[in-house]
């Protein structure tokens, strides 16, 4: 177990492994932070229901975007362009959320409320992590994706009061973000993620983090008066 803490002026030295695992988090990190302005602003910017629901999306995808420059940078200074993420299609992204798009007011709120909480839980992984660089970009955009979560939260409620037919979209929406959502966790056997752990890159195996995330969630939606969907039904990674 490594358990140094590393600065860019030490990432020479390092064993080439360190140096591939800490360009490829990175690079799906930026893929990530890209992809969700990708999936709802074309249709959910000008769909928004009030100027200042309008607003918020438009500063949630400025926040993103923001986020994707300062993991690119930390990638540009390990030689990593991960520039490319910017402009690919929707369908090629690393993570299967990213694919496709967001039509409905009801999907984008549940979006933020369970889908940047994942976005939350992976940059937690970095706490305390073994490159410097990258803990120190952390609170700030931490603190942001808090304030996704909690719109996300705040327009699904709003959704769950407005009715019977309001209610039942919400749990549509639910049903179809919490599979993908602990889907993103990945693979509960994940060899890499064994690496990641043992570079000091990720705190939590894959089925911890997902198990927190599933601890969490569950008293939330029973607060809300949602069903908690099964988890397994529609999962691909296990
Ligand atoms: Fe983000
Ligand atoms: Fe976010």
């Amino acid at each position: 177990m490594f358990t140094d803490k590393i600065e860019l002026k030490d990432f020479d030295k390092m064993d080439q492994e360190y140096k591939e695992l800490l360009g490829h988090v990175l690079t799906i990190q930026a893929d990530c932070e890209i992809g969700g302005p990708h999936l709802y602003v074309e249709k959910m910017l000008p769909a928004a229901p009030t100027k200042l629901d309008q607003l918020i999306v438009a500063r949630t995808a400025a926040e993103e975007i923001d986020h994707y420059r300062k993991v690119a940078r930390l990638a540009g200074e390990i030689g990593v362009d991960v520039s490319f993420v910017l402009s690919q299609p929707n369908e090629k992204r690393f993570v299967d959320t990213f694919r496709g798009s967001i039509t409905t007011w009801a999907d984008n709120a549940v979006f933020g409320f369970l889908i940047d909480r994942v976005g939350r839980y992976q940059l937690e992984e970095f706490y305390d992590c073994s490159y410097l660089p990258l803990q120190r970009i952390l609170p700030d955009i931490v603190t942001e994706e808090l304030g996704h979560i909690e719109y996300g939260y705040n327009k699904t409620l709003e959704l769950i009061q407005s009715g019977d037919a309001g209610k039942a979209k919400a749990q549509k929406a639910v049903d179809y973000w919490y599979v993908r959502a602990l889907d993103m966790f990945g693979r509960a056997d994940s060899k890499k993620s064994e690496r990641y752990r043992h570079w000091g890159l990720k705190r939590r195996t894959n089925q911890q983090a997902r198990q927190d995330y599933m601890n969490e969630v569950a008293p939330i939606l029973r607060q809300m008066g949602l069903q908690l969907p099964d988890p397994n039904q529609g999962r691909r990674y296990f």
